[in-house]
């Protein structure tokens, strides 16, 4: 929607023009993609220093995220490794590789999607986060999937998983079950870099990505 008091004279004289004088308001998102894209570049300004915890002494770069600003699903794992941590991206090592491998078996890749982890930095010697690191960054999380507000999170790991579901649960008993985080959809599935340390788990991986697909892609 036109901000701009000129733009919006003329827009609801074409409108009145269409459609008479009923007024249709549209989803501003919907209608202008660049809103989540420039909410997400504000935020990601004003939290990029934190220093909340001790991880911000010890990090290379602020991992926040990366992908499309308005996708439906968001990708979720625990927090940056040694690569993501200098790259300043999510995901981009091996497991990063694998990652994209099995989104482009349900016919996606990152610009359709968006990924982000739980922790913003990473943790020394890529040690479990801490509940007190969790607590301080949480928020961040939350407030990327308020601006993003996707239709489905999958959470990629037990690590990621719990954390933000508050369990302890195995991953064999979180996986095939559909969760609520902040009113979204959540499901989970094997960590990438599981699947590298165990090919065995790469035929119940599947099963889950087959379960996003024909829940959350094929609908309509
Ligand atoms: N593992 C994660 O959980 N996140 C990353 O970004 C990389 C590896």
């Amino acid at each position: 929607m036109a901000h701009d008091p000129e733009k919006l004279f003329g827009y609801l004289e074409q409108t009145k023009e269409l459609y008479g004088n009923t007024i249709y308001l549209e989803n501003p998102t919907a209608e202008n993609p660049t809103v989540n894209a420039e909410g997400l570049a504000a935020y990601y300004n004003e939290i990029c220093n934190c220093q909340l915890c001790d991880l911000g002494k010890t990090r290379t770069k602020f991992v926040f995220g990366i992908g499309n600003p308005d996708a439906d699903i968001i990708f979720l794992g625990e927090a940056p490794g040694e690569k993501e941590d200098l790259a300043g991206e999510p995901f981009v090592g091996r497991a990063g590789k694998l990652l994209d491998k099995m989104l482009a078996a349900i016919n996606l890749t990152r610009d359709d999607i968006y990924i982000c982890n739980v922790l913003k930095c990473r943790p020394p010697k890529n040690r479990d986060p801490l509940p007190s690191e969790v607590e301080k960054c949480e928020p961040y999380l939350n407030q990327q999937l308020s601006l993003i507000q996707p239709k489905l999170i999958v959470a990629l790991g037990r690590i990621a998983a719990c954390t933000i579901l508050k369990t302890k649960e195995p991953l064999k008993e979180l996986r095939n079950k559909v969760f609520s985080y902040k009113g979204i959809d959540l499901l989970v599935t094997y960590h990438p870099a599981a699947l590298l340390r165990n090919p065995n788990f790469k035929r119940p991986a599947w099963e889950d990505f087959q379960m996003i697909r024909d829940k959350y892609l094929l609908k309509n």
